[in-house]
């Protein structure tokens, strides 16, 4: 079951819709050009973990992308009415909790905004325990893209992710399961759905390390978090730029976001990377621990 909710001005806490029936308008941009912003936050433990640093980030997507939307007292309302619904219907342990926005229809130049929240995809709870095998694919532009080309609007978390999705069948046709973008000059990007993160040890010294948000990657609230906790442990912290042999040379790797948590690179292009059992413990004590 998936809870719906509109945010709509006629309804203070949110308009609950049904999400097996036609709900948006075949002229709103973000159908036909892709043209909003979103965010995927988890919900476990009757909490959404991370919801601040979620609609910071929606905020500043809009702010990119020109995008007018609705204040954040709005946003909130939605989100605990659409997970109230969600919790009447579909008890579970995780859930998913997507904001949309979008540029609405060319007529009426009105934004649409909703809350969905359905319940977290199995795999990506398999693929946490598990790991994961990558593919180091191109991303098509260099590393410095951002600075020189604000309109491809890099940094902001938007619809069109036409392209991840295609670069993740790309990888999952030659029998991978994710992938670590490479801008064209050499430089580690991120995953489809999640930001890098290595991680070294050096006697009693761990480092984490993780790309730099110079090359226009997304900013990613997971790893902000798990630097936060990281730092209080007394980790030192790095931020790239990263080329593919950090990845192969570091004690562990690992493909961070809100859902899917901290999934760990078995391999990179076919050749196995360095699992650090007692680091991925620490970190995942640390992921496990944010709200
Ligand atoms: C391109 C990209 N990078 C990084 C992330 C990780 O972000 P977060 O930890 O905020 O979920 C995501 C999440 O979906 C993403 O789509």
């Amino acid at each position: 079951m998936t809870a719906l909710v509109f945010l709509d001005p006629d309804f203070s806490a949110g308009r609950i819709a049904d999400d097996t029936a036609a709900q948006l308008s075949v002229l709103d941009q973000g159908v036909t050009r892709g043209d909003g912003i979103f965010e995927s936050a988890l919900y476990t433990r009757q909490v959404v973990r991370k919801l601040d640093a979620h609609l910071a980030r929606l905020r500043v997507s809009a702010q990119v992308c020109d995008l007018r939307i609705p204040d954040e007292g709005a946003w909130r309302a939605a989100i605990e009415t659409a997970v109230a619904e969600f919790d009447a219907a579909t008890p579970c342990a995780e859930a998913v909790v997507k904001l949309v926005a979008t540029r609405g229809s060319d007529e009426t130049g009105v934004g649409t905004s909703w809350v969905m929240v359905s319940p977290a995809p199995e795999l990506g709870r398999k693929q946490r325990e598990a790991g994961v095998s990558v593919l180091l694919l191109d991303r098509g532009y260099d590393s410095t893209v951002a600075e020189r080309a604000p309109w491809l609007l890099m940094g902001a978390k938007t619809l069109s992710y036409a392209v991840n999705m295609a670069a993740l069948r790309h990888a999952r046709k030659q029998g991978a399961e994710d992938v670590i973008f490479i801008s064209s000059d050499g430089i580690v990007l991120e995953g489809p759905t999640s930001t890098v993160l290595l991680a070294h040890r050096d006697g009693d010294t761990k480092r984490l390390i993780t790309p730099t948000l110079e090359t226009g990657i997304l900013p990613g609230t997971t790893q902000g978090a798990i630097f936060a906790a990281a730092k209080e442990a007394g980790w030192e912290l790095g931020y790239g730029p990263l080329v593919p042999e950090h990845l192969m040379d570091a004690e562990g790797v690992w493909l961070v976001s809100s859902v899917r948590l901290l999934t760990p690179v078995n391999s990179l292009d076919g050749t196995p990377i360095a699992r650090d059992a007692e680091l991925h413990e620490e970190l995942t004590a640390m992921v496990n621990a944010i709200e």
